[in-house]
Order: C-alpha cells, then structure tokens, then sequence
C-alpha cells in the first residue's frame, strides 16, 4: 500500500478548480506534518492555510510553475488549485529548520493523495509579496507553498534516458512524464 501511494504521489499542476478543498481536509493534513519527525524534535514549522477562492487567487500570483516546461505559464483559469498550505519556519524556535519542511510537506502529499487529491510543492515563490499578502511577521521564514486540489492530469514515472536528460515533459495528450534516474545509477556502492 505504502509503494502504491508514494509511486502515485506525483506532483500535480492542473486541477478541477471547481471542487473545493474544506479547511478540515486541511487540519487533518497538517495533523500529519504535526506527527512527523522533526530535528531535536523542536517541531519549528507552522502553517498558514487558504481555501477561499480570493485568497487562493491572489497566492496563485505568488508562484510559478513548472520551470522546464518553458511554453507553458501554469495552470490557467478552471485548472487552478483550490487550496495551499503555507509552510513557515518560526525563527523563535530555532533558526535552522534542516529538512523539517520537506518530511513535514511529504507526509501532507501522502495523505492527500490517500484521499484522492493532488498536489505540489512550490519553492519558486515571491516570497516578499506573499509576506505582505498574509501579514506573516518576520518572526515567520516561507519555506514552501503546497497547492493543493483535485488532480485533473496524469502523471506517468519513465526512466532517465542514456542522454542523461531529468527534464519532466508534457507529450500530445498532455500527459506529465517525469525522468526518474535508475536504481543501480544511485546506488554507488
Ligand atoms: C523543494 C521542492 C521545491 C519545488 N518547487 C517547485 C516549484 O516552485 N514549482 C513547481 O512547479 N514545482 C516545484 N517542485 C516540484 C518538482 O518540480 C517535482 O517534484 C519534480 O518535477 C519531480 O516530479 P514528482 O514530484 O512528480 O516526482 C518542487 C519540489 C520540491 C521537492
């Protein structure tokens, strides 16, 4: 079950925006970042969340999408995600969040995936506008966004070709492929 789910966890771009993702669904994913391992256990992160359409479009605008895919600008309007978690990093609690962010925002993927959602994390983000958009105070470090919704594409794992090429591409349909590298190119000893 557990390499079922993280095989199917891709990251997903294009949503049906018209299916809203509830603040409880929300609470019950950060439950599970809240569970998550964390360095020292100091548990440093906290999270600021959006699922009103007019908050989530004015986030929208602080993101971008998909860097390799140069002819695209990101989902367009209809395909939008329906709600974001915010992952903060409060500096009162330490001042190096190490990679509590990435465990924290892998089990919230996890467990929106085992609920039929998708999502994806963002890094690329306009951090100073998105500062402003919540109020967040210095205190709080953006350390990634994760849109969120209801998937509307499909995304199929292929293996990194002898060009050695891990761009992800988009074929006719409009399938989402993404390069993994081999098993035995990682092992190295
Ligand atoms: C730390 C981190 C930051 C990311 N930032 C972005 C981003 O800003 N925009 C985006 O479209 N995807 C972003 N991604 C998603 C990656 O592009 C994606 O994980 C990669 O293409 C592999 O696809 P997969 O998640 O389906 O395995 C990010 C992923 C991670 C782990």
């Amino acid at each position: 079950m557990i390499e079922e789910l993280v095989r199917q966890n891709r990251s997903c771009r294009r949503f049906h925006q018209d299916r809203a993702v509830p603040r409880e669904t929300l609470l019950g994913l950060v439950d599970l970042a809240r569970v998550s391992a964390s360095a020292a256990n100091l548990q440093p992160l906290k999270y600021a969340l959006s699922f009103e359409p007019e908050k989530n479009a004015a986030i929208f605008a602080t993101l971008a999408w998909a860097g390799y895919l140069k002819d695209w600008p990101g989902p367009g309007e209809g395909e939008r995600p329906t709600a974001y978690i915010v992952m903060l990093g409060d500096r009162d609690i330490t001042a190096n969040f190490g990679c509590d962010h990435g465990i924290a925002a892998q089990s919230i993927l996890l467990g929106a995936r085992a609920q039929g959602l998708g999502g994806c994390m963002l890094g690329s983000i306009k951090r100073d506008q998105l500062r402003e958009l919540l109020s967040l105070p210095e205190r709080y470090e953006i350390l990634l966004v994760i849109a969120l919704g209801v998937p509307k594409e499909e995304v199929v794992l292929t293996e990194v070709g002898p060009d050695g090429d891990i761009k992800y591409w988009r074929d006719a349909r409009g399938v989402h492929h993404v390069p993994k590298r081999r098993l035995d190119e990682i092992i190295i000893k």
